[in-house]
């Protein structure tokens, strides 16, 4: 079989660059599904369909036809890399991805993306839903003001503005929303090897999962 890991954690945690690096170091293909919510929520916000309409949204999530590239990802052409990151857009996908029939109508979508050699797979519900086959699984958390911190110098870099004091309320808002929903709450999974990244460099928390891999 194709070896999936998987890395869940919460909002900002620094998953993605962990993520990435592992993947890049084994060769492997990278799933961003919070990329999928994310396009998702994009497509509804520029086609005015309401966050509460969950037919609708339904339908905006099954006709993704999203194509990534290398650090890129397009959207009807569109190079939408930029526009899914901003905070307005995060928020947005935190909300509907509250919504069952969303998640489900991204689940096949998600599973194409295992294929050799390999796939590190980074979300929410990576192992618990979505490849609770893996051979690995990760938990990476970080402390609150660790996460604000992190997502700050993310937005700041992208060349959005922010604010310390709305990023650590977003960030609880999500958090909550995510570990409280009905659908896939955001949880280890079943054997998840939990990791604290709050006092590691990006170095230290790729070499750990890197040695839980090869062990
Ligand atoms: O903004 P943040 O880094 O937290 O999020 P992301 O990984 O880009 O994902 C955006 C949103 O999608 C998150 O706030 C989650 O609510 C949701 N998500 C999910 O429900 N399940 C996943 N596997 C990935 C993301």
């Amino acid at each position: 079989a194709i070896p999936v890991i998987t890395i869940d954690g919460p909002t900002a945690s620094g998953k993605g660059t962990v993520a990435q690096r592992v993947a890049t170091a084994l060769h492997f293909h990278y799933l961003d599904s919070g990329a999928l919510y994310r396009l998702t929520a994009l497509s509804a916000l520029s086609h005015k369909v309401s966050l509460d309409d969950e037919a609708a949204l339904v339908e905006v999530a099954s006709r993704l036809k999203p194509t990534f590239q290398a650090d890129d990802v397009f959207l009807n052409g569109d190079n939408v890399s930029l526009a899914i990151r901003a905070e307005e857009v995060g928020n947005a996908a935190s909300k509907i991805a509250a919504l069952p029939a969303v998640r489900q109508a991204l689940v096949e979508l998600q599973l194409r993306f295992r294929e050799a050699p390999g796939l590190l797979a980074d979300g929410r519900d990576m192992g618990t839903v979505i490849f609770p086959n893996a051979c690995l699984k990760v938990f990476l958390t970080a402390s609150a003001e660790a996460r604000a911190e992190r997502r700050y110098k993310q937005l700041i870099g992208k060349g959005f503005s922010a604010n310390m004091h709305d990023l650590l309320k977003d960030l609880n808002e999500r958090d909550a929303r995510d570990a409280n929903r009905a659908v896939a709450p955001l949880k280890p999974a079943e054997g998840a090897y939990l990791l604290d990244t709050s006092n590691l460099t990006v170095d230290q928390a790729v070499e750990q999962v890197l040695g839980w891999y090869a062990a």
